[in-house]
């Protein structure tokens, strides 16, 4: 009986997950109700208001871009902070909308700063109708997978909607890496069937937290890196995907990337680095790549179990984006091929 019990439980929940993922207006339903949560609690807004590099850089693109006599929007403008760079230039109007309580924050600042062009909304931006097309529409919605925080879709459908003709998006560019990386020594979170102690061999956990028999949650596919963590990408950096939002009016493309990075190095690849360049212009650029400077934003790797890899090896390499808000569902697999003699031979 139990174990009947226990079998109807585990059916609905896989039927649940497979809805999850296949029904995007529920994807989106979700994530809003989580995005709300999540950015209730103010520690989040001090990270992104304590990050230099990115208040500096958005600092200089509202100076550079937005005019004199201009209508903005600030999607999600949280304590407010891009809504009163904007209003600091002249603009006619700033609609700064939040769909959290986080707004009532911004409003006391603006009353305490005497800001008096912003008209502060609380509401999803997939309701907010102004009454006027508006020149520059400001976000930050951008998490640390880049397009994890519905980004695309609420910035298309203000696009589509809102959007002067001859109107602009800050940021609208973006690239995406997944750069094969070696972790600095001690600084790899090995999987745990990977683990030897002193002979205490852990390899028979494999299939047993693989199965779904197992009652532990599945192992991270991606782990975080810290400063410090990581020592070397094995190839030459060159984006998986570039996308202007003002060029596109979805997201098809991103659900599955195939591509192609050949190692330039010899050394152990540890996983694939995920991390993201906001390009504002040229000069203007937030780049989350390990080895920069750290952001608030984390970059993060996708890990493998390690491999060795040579100069010259390829890897062909397919990273699946079925939900780009519920990055526990980005999955990826990679085989390696090496030139020889002008053949491509796959190593199994
Ligand atoms: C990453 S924070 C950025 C806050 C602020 N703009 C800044 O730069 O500090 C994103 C904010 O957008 C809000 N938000 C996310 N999606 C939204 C949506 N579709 N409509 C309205 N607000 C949204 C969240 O509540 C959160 O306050």
């Amino acid at each position: 009986m139990k174990h009947f019990f226990k079998t109807i439980l585990r059916q609905s929940y896989l039927k649940w997950k497979k809805f999850k993922k296949e029904s995007p207006l529920f994807q989106s339903l979700i994530y809003s109700f989580d995005n709300k949560s999540s950015f209730e609690k103010i520690d989040q807004h001090e990270r992104m208001l304590a990050d230099t590099t990115r208040m500096d850089i958005y600092f200089r693109a509202i100076q550079k871009y937005v005019k004199d006599g201009d209508t903005v929007v600030d999607l999600g403008t949280g304590t407010g902070i891009l809504a009163f760079f904007a209003s600091q230039r002249n603009v006619k109007k700033v609609y700064a909308i939040d769909h959290g309580n986080v707004i009532n924050y911004a409003k006391k600042v603006a009353e305490a700063n005497n800001l008096k062009n912003i008209e502060f909304i609380q509401q999803h931006s997939g309701q907010f109708n102004p009454p006027e097309k508006i020149d520059v529409i400001l976000h930050e919605q951008i998490g640390d997978f880049l397009i994890n925080e519905d980004m695309i879709r609420n910035l298309l459908d203000l696009k589509k909607r809102l959007l002067k003709s001859g109107g602009i998006m800050l940021p609208s560019i973006f690239e995406m890496y997944f750069e094969p990386i070696t972790m600095a020594p001690g600084r790899n979170t090995p999987f745990l069937w990977e683990h030897n102690f002193n002979g205490i061999d852990y390899s028979p956990t494999k299939d047993f937290l693989n199965s779904d028999e197992s009652p532990l949650s599945k192992p991270e596919i991606f782990i975080y890196i810290q400063p410090g963590d990581a020592e070397s990408f094995l190839a030459n950096p060159k984006p998986v995907t570039k996308f202007d939002i003002m060029q596109i009016d979805n997201d098809i493309f991103l659900k599955e990337l195939t591509f192609e990075q050949k190692i330039v190095k010899n050394g152990k690849l540890d996983g694939f680095a995920l991390y993201f360049r906001i390009i504002f212009d040229e000069e203007l650029v937030i780049d989350n790549s390990p080895f920069e400077k750290p952001t608030h934003w984390l970059p993060s790797i996708f890990r493998v179990e390690p491999v060795e890899l040579r100069e010259g090896d390829m890897l062909r390499i397919n990273l699946n984006i079925p939900d780009p808000t519920n990055e526990e569902l980005w999955n990826f697999n990679f085989e390696k091929v090496r030139i020889e003699e002008n053949s491509l031979l796959t190593e199994t």
